[in-house]
């Protein structure tokens, strides 16, 4: 994993730019592209090539090798080779990329090394260099110059020597690559923890490294956390720390899947690029243990098993849902549990938080709430007239925005809809459901809308099939909360508010969905829905063997309740604006006053 020996012999031959020479192993990684679209290496085993360029703005080389590199890109059109750009310097950034990308007609993914740990452990040197991995060993095959064309001085009218061609032609005619590399041009970059690697030993894991854990990991990896292992001191951080390194250049964690580039969250879990920096930096110098406290081993680890008790304490009432038996194995049909409401009053509902009895089993729960239909077709079922919060993993925060509600009346039959997934071991749930109810009513009910498409159908083997579905919101509102969701298929999903002025924002961009995190992206300022705003939801799905959670690539995937089947689906959270609301945040904005509601829509 580490290269500290060719790290060394990189900084003693001044010849030898890279440390990942041809013939050595290319970690995996994952980055976002200037398009905002998310890419991993390792996806592609299934190739014969992927082939970088190496970007920079402003770099006359890179210019002037782009359109041979998009030749080559439609020359190899039909074969097993993927081509990426890749940006790491320090002075460029999504907006300034983009520029580019668009004067020069780049219609290349640019891969954005914002944290310069990719081209770092790459040790890229100059921009406009080329390399070339093989999937089937995630070995560098060829690195150098795209071709002899350029020189700094000048360049001649036609290459004579085509040695990226050459290297890909090699590899998908399964050959050997002949000329495995040459020397290139191209414009410096500048990666300074680079050349102060030797300071990284001197990076405190007490004062540094135990604080990022603590804030920002500890919560799941703490005994009896959804984590795997247990964060408790320097001893357990250091043995895993490879682990942490790949888990951070994979982004497999945090578990935060949001673009940064769209909307402010509340619950970011994301770790900013100088913490992602001090943290691989410090493991790629041994993560040693230094001077200083441990933070991680005298943190109080008792945490109350109510998540919203942070916030609001004990919770006012628990209502035990009925226990469950869970075989070890097999498939168990969603479980629908009705029970009477405990509680004994009508009370308005300020949080309301699933404690899932066994979590390795418990795969989501959703709680509606009603009365049960005493004739007619559906007698004996329950008649929905709103929701409570469910639990899926991921979702974390269940009380509503201060001053919002649900009515729960003392009548009510509460639904606990639960989906159980055998994980080889027997078990038996017993989860309860803890309720904290207003004292006064508060201003406003929350709304919860939904978005479904029931329609979907996703062809076998489509690696990127795209839907959408709308919703027009048909009257002022503050939106709190977004939360896609899909199963082992989805693969990216966004809304985009369409406002009825004409003009459209991506509210919510989720590249890379992850079927393990159902996430409730919440705003950090709840923003302002006109009447009349749609709502678009698009759904991506991989559907490719390529998918490593696909059961089965060549099923044609529909709708339905089980992970194997898929869903477009969206869970909002809205309260509608008072008349004074709505005219004070329109006069703020400049907007014509909202004369009246306007037709949902679907
Ligand atoms: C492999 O590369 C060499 C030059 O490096 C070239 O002459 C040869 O044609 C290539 N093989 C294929 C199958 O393209
Ligand atoms: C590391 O810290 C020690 C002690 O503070 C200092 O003497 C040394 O110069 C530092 N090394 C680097 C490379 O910064
Ligand atoms: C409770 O939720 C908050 C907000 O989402 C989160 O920061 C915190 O870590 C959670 N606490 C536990 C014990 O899971």
């Amino acid at each position: 994993m580490f290269r500290i020996v060719s790290i060394l012999v990189a900084a003693c031959v001044a010849t030898s730019a890279w440390a990942v020479e041809v013939g050595e192993r290319v970690e995996n990684f994952r980055l976002l592209a200037h398009t905002g679209d998310s890419h991993e290496l390792y996806y592609h085993s299934n190739l014969d090539a992927v082939v970088f360029l190496v970007q920079g703005n402003g770099c006359p080389i890179v210019r002037n090798a782009a359109p041979r590199f998009a030749e080559l890109r439609d020359e190899f059109a039909d074969q097993k080779v993927k081509f990426f750009m890749l940006n790491s310097n320090l002075q460029d950034n999504r907006a300034s990329i983009t520029k580019e990308a668009n004067e020069f007609g780049y219609d290349i993914p640019i891969l954005m090394d914002d944290t310069q740990i990719i081209g770092e452990s790459l040790d890229l040197v100059r921009t406009g260099e080329v390399f070339v991995v093989d999937p089937k060993t995630w070995k560098v095959a060829y690195r150098g110059a795209l071709d002899d064309r350029l020189t700094y001085e000048n360049q001649k009218k036609e290459a004579s020597a085509h040695y990226l061609r050459d290297a890909i032609a090699n590899m998908t005619a399964g050959e050997p690559v002949a000329l495995a590399s040459t020397d290139s041009l191209g414009c410096l970059i500048n990666f300074p923890e680079k050349t102060a690697r030797a300071s990284h030993a001197n990076i405190s894991y007490s004062k540094d490294i135990a604080p990022i854990l603590a804030d920002n990991c500890v919560s799941c990896h703490r005994e009896d956390g959804i984590g795997p292992w247990a964060m408790t001191d320097y001893n357990m951080v250091r043995g895993f720390s490879l682990m942490i390194r790949e888990v951070v250049r994979t982004q497999r964690m945090p578990p935060w899947h949001a673009d940064p580039a769209h909307g402010e969250w509340a619950n970011d879990r994301s770790l900013s690029d100088d913490e992602v920096k001090t943290l691989v930096h410090w493991i790629e110098a041994g993560a040693p243990r230094g001077e200083g406290e441990d933070l991680l081993a005298n943190i109080d680890h008792t945490y109350s098993d109510w998540n919203a008790s942070e916030e609001l304490g004990d919770p006012d009432y628990i209502i035990d849902i009925p226990a469950m038996e869970i075989p070890a194995t097999g498939v168990v049909d969603y479980q629908y549990h009705l029970v009477d409401n405990p509680i004994g009053k009508d009370v308005w509902v300020h949080a309301a938080e699933i404690l899932p009895g066994d979590r390795a089993v418990l795969h989501h729960t959703i709680t509606t709430f009603g009365d049960i239909m005493t004739e007619g077709k559906y007698k004996g079922e329950l008649n929905r007239k709103g929701g409570l919060r469910g639990y899926a993993p991921g979702v974390t925060s269940q009380a509503y925005p201060e001053g919002t509600g649900t009515f729960l009346p003392a009548d009510a039959t509460i639904e606990f809809q639960m989906h159980y997934t055998p994980v080889g071991r027997a078990t038996v749930d017993e989860s309860k459901m803890g309720i904290w109810v207003y004292d006064e009513p508060p201003t406003h009910p929350i709304i919860s809308v939904f978005t479904a498409n029931p329609r979907i159908k996703i062809p076998p083997h489509a690696a990127n099939h795209m839907e959408t579905v709308e919703r027009t919101i048909p009257k002022d509102a503050l939106l709190f909360n977004l939360m896609p969701h899909a199963h082992f298929r989805g693969k990216a999903a966004n809304f985009i508010a369409k406002y009825p002025d004409g003009t459209e924002e991506m509210l919510l961009s989720v590249p890379h969905y992850d079927f393990n995190w159902q996430t409730d992206y919440q705003f950090k300022e709840p923003k302002f829905i006109p009447a009349g705003t749609t709502l678009v939801q698009t759904g991506w799905w991989d559907n490719s063997a390529q998918n490593k959670a696909n059961p089965d690539p060549s099923a044609e995937v529909t709708w339905g309740e089980q992970s194997w089947e898929e869903m477009l689906f969206g869970a909002m959270l809205f309260r509608f604006l008072t008349e004074e609301e709505s005219a004070q945040m329109r006069a703020e904005r400049g907007m014509d006053q909202q004369t009246q509601e306007v037709a949902s829509a679907r």
